[in-house]
């Protein structure tokens, strides 16, 4: 991965909550956050004593490296909503200014932690479809904008072989949201992934969510062990 390729943007803890309906109870178990990039979800969590890890494969940049492609990337990003404003629900995020304030905050929170949270084992620089723990070593695996939102760039094979993966390591894998973002319809990957892991003994289910940003991503995806 080149640093020019990363398109940082991270989004926050109350964010996360929404997104994947998380109780006080899911979030005292052990949560791996797959694809975490500069989220703010591990540094507000882990501040409060819960247990928590990040993969990500820009964790092999250093703070100043995603510092500069943050600043580089977010004026485009904003432009970029500013021309679609009405692909979102401005619900969970009030209006396109209050958008743009969360996520840097989001952003500027993770950078102030990245660097002990590393040292600590927090960030850890891994890559779907491979990760590196053992079975079942999380009770809880979230995935939040990378699997089906990437729907072209991600093929079927490496959707159902990344969501296999997270199922090995977490008892319960939960994705959100389930839309490409191409086009902003249900992955053309679902269907068949859901078939996939039915065919593992995995119980799988689309649950609705109290969160949608993009217009239609109004569910997630659960898989548990039976
Ligand atoms: C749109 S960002 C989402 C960040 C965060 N999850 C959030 O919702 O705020 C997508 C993230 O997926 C990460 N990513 C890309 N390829 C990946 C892979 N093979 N395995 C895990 N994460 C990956 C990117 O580096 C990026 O940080």
């Amino acid at each position: 991965m080149e640093l020019a390729e990363v398109v940082p943007w991270g989004r926050g803890l109350n964010e996360y909550k929404a997104m994947f309906s998380l109780s006080d109870n899911d979030l005292k178990k052990s949560i791996l956050g797959c694809g975490d990039g500069p989220a703010s979800f591990n540094a507000e969590l882990s501040k409060s004593g819960h247990d928590i890890v990040s993969v990500d494969p820009i964790y092999q940049f250093n703070s100043k490296e995603i510092r500069s492609r943050i600043d580089e990337v977010y004026p485009q990003i904003m432009s970029q909503v500013a021309k679609n404003t009405e692909d979102y629900v401005w619900k969970n995020i009030a209006n396109f200014e209050a958008m743009g304030s969360t996520r840097m905050a989001a952003m500027q929170s993770f950078l102030a932690d990245y660097a002990q949270g590393k040292k600590s084992g927090r960030y850890i620089n891994a890559s779907l479809p491979r990760l590196p723990f053992k079975n079942i070593e999380f009770e809880l695996a979230l995935c939040s904008h990378y699997l089906f939102l990437y729907s072209e760039q991600v093929n079927q094979k490496q959707h159902l072989l990344s969501m296999k993966e997270l199922c090995r390591v977490a008892a319960e894998v939960r994705v959100y949201p389930l839309l490409s973002i191409s086009n902003n319809q249900i992955s053309p990957h679902l269907t068949s992934v859901i078939s996939g892991l039915k065919n593992c003994d995995l119980s799988v289910s689309l649950v609705p969510v109290e969160y949608e940003f993009q217009k239609g991503a109004n569910e997630m995806l659960v898989v548990k062990r039976v």
